[in-house]
């Protein structure tokens, strides 16, 4: 597989301090959409930003799933492998290291389990609305990767008890979790990007 095989944007970084980011979209949007929230997030960082290959009913996504929060988890494993091919063909033609994901409902479910899955991909993630990618993970060995989750409590899309679970699961698996929960439902408010925002700073100063 090669780095075409999904269609994406590539930005180069402007602060080469700056941590490069996979952005990932979610139901329905595509690959121009996260590149604003990216660049509010970290400026100056390279921005990786892949527009899923799943259709449904015309609307791109990350893995196909058979209801509103039932996924398709055969598909989540062989989509995340695929997305993870991708990453590495990416870093390699782009010469970025390990990005940091932030990923939106669909894309932060992929980022998921991405991270449960093929755990070198990703530097660490920024997951917002996430649900758990897979009732029966496999042991993944997180090593201290930072995940800051932001939940939303009145989320109708995500219940309160799956996103703890994500946090637990994560962190059982040996990621540092930061778990938020935030006054706001499945959309995003300027509270994500103000907690994001600081959150990679400070991951940023720990890692120099
Ligand atoms: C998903 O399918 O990944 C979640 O239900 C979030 C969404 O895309 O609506």
């Amino acid at each position: 597989m090669t780095e075409s095989s999904f269609i994406h944007r590539f930005e180069p970084a402007t602060n080469a301090g700056s941590p490069p980011l996979l952005l990932l979209h979610g139901t329905g949007g595509d690959e121009n959409d996260l590149l604003g929230l990216g660049r509010m997030i970290s400026p100056g960082s390279a921005l990786l930003s892949p527009r899923g290959r799943v259709l449904e009913h015309g609307m791109p996504r990350f893995f196909r799933r058979l209801a509103e929060g039932v996924f398709d988890e055969e598909d989540v494993r062989r989509r995340a492998l695929e997305l993870g091919d991708f990453v590495a063909d990416a870093r390699h033609r782009y010469g970025i290291a390990a990005p940091v994901a932030i990923g939106f409902s669909n894309g932060a479910n992929i980022a998921a389990a991405l991270l449960l899955l093929k755990p070198d991909v990703l530097a660490g993630a920024i997951l917002l609305r996430a649900m758990v990618p897979l009732s029966d993970p496999p042991q993944a060995e997180l090593g201290g990767k930072p995940v800051l989750l932001l939940s939303g409590q009145a989320d109708p899309i995500v219940p309160a008890s799956n996103s703890t679970r994500l946090a637990a699961l994560l962190s059982e698996a040996g990621a540092r979790v930061d778990h938020k929960v935030l006054p706001a439902g499945h959309q995003l408010s300027q509270a994500d990007v103000t907690l994001a925002r600081n959150w990679i700073t400070n991951v940023d100063a720990e890692a120099a």
